[in-house]
């Protein structure tokens, strides 16, 4: 059998539409930097059943670990965050879970507070603060947060009973200051400092370009980017360039903002992308499939799971299929064996940099 994930691992999830940050290279900013693209709606969140039913499902038994990273959402912008969490820990206290969060957000009593739960759910459970520079240097990617308010934070978070994460992003403006964050970091009392390159295009901005885009206020595009898809047309056939899914490999998938179950957050996030790749996605799955079949407001978690699309045929579509209309199109423009990169699909339990204390 081919499904593609078997046994179930990991599910990442995304909460919601909501994020108190504006990162240079987030899928959720939009191209004039100061506002999120007008096509993500806001305020919209998953609701709690969704995700706790899918916990209590069979299919869910030989889940080992519950990541809330999604595409465009700040987990600690869920309203009821830290009751989620209680909830969670109710039905699957043996599982890991790891929270990665900008640190600008709440208090750091809330922040202890959901550090001392995480440390009951199993050992390596952590929180991963992603900070990008030390200082004011932060916000340079990390825009709209507040260094007093994220050090204030990661200092509760390293005080509470979670383990502690810092993930710094290198970028041309930041990167001489590894040694200042490693330092830092020890400490503070992190656990492990990742040092990690950017995965965006925002290495290409230099920092005065950034701050005269924010400073013209440009309002965002209304219409998405037409886009094209000579990309999709032109990669090599998949016998001389496998696709080599990291996503199936750890027996992860993804839940997003909607109750839709994506079988990662690379398929889940083209509906931010341009028209060309939505309605691309709309033809080759969603009118295929129909446009519920992995909705969890109309199906089982288990019924998803068993839909053929899980089963076996984007697996399958993997082996041959070298055409434009087929399933394995995203796959093919973004996880090929000769595009990879060291920091692709988030790889949460691959030690980049650490040190021990
Ligand atoms: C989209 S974020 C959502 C979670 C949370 N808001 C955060 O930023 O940590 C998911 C993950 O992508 C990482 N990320 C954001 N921008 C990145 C970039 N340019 N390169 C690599 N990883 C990036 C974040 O640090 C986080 O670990
Ligand atoms: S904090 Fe996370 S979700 Fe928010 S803009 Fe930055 S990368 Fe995106
Ligand atoms: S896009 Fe990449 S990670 Fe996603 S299913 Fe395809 S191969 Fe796997």
């Amino acid at each position: 059998m081919n499904h593609f994930v078997s046994p179930l691992k990991e599910i990442q999830v995304e909460l919601s539409t909501n994020c108190n940050a504006l990162c240079v290279g987030c899928v959720r900013t939009d191209r004039n930097y100061v506002d999120t693209k007008p096509w993500i709606p806001k305020n919209q969140q998953l609701e709690p059943e969704i995700l706790l039913n899918a916990l209590k499902s069979d299919f869910a038994k030989p889940l080992k670990k519950l990541e809330f990273c999604g595409n465009i959402d700040e987990p600690l912008a869920y309203s009821k965050f830290y009751e989620l969490l209680c909830q969670v820990y109710e039905i699957r206290p043996d599982i890991k879970v790891s929270i990665h969060t900008n640190g600008s957000i709440r208090s750091p009593e809330y922040i202890r507070k959901v550090g001392d739960l995480l440390g009951k759910f199993s050992a390596e459970s952590n929180f991963r603060f992603s900070l990008d520079g030390v200082g004011d240097t932060n916000a340079i990617y990390r825009y709209r947060t507040n260094w007093n308010k994220v050090f204030e934070n990661l200092k509760a978070a390293c005080e509470s009973d979670a383990k502690v994460i810092w993930q710094f992003l290198t970028f041309p403006w930041n990167s001489h200051q590894v040694e200042e964050a490693r330092k830092m970091a020890t400490e503070v009392g992190c656990d492990e400092i990742w040092i990690r390159p950017d995965r965006s295009t925002a290495s290409l901005k230099s920092v005065d370009e950034l701050s005269e885009l924010r400073s013209n206020k440009s309002p965002a595009s209304a219409c998405r980017p037409e886009g094209d898809l000579s990309v999709l047309e032109n990669m090599p056939p998949v016998q001389e360039s496998p696709i080599h899914c990291t996503f199936s490999e750890h027996g992860r998938i993804f839940l997003s903002w909607e109750a839709k179950i994506w079988p990662c957050c690379f398929i889940s996030n083209i509906k931010y992308e341009s028209k060309a790749k939505v309605d691309h996605l709309q033809k080759t799955v969603l009118d295929k499939y129909g446009e519920h079949f992995n909705d969890l407001n109309h199906h089982s978690f288990d019924e998803i799971m068993a839909h053929p699309y899980f089963v076996n045929e984007l697996v399958d579509s993997w082996q041959s299929e070298n055409n434009l209309d087929s399933l394995n199109w995203r796959c093919r423009n973004r996880c090929r064996s000769s595009r990879r990169r060291v920091s692709d699909n988030k790889i949460d339990d691959k030690k980049i940099d650490k040190f021990d204390l």
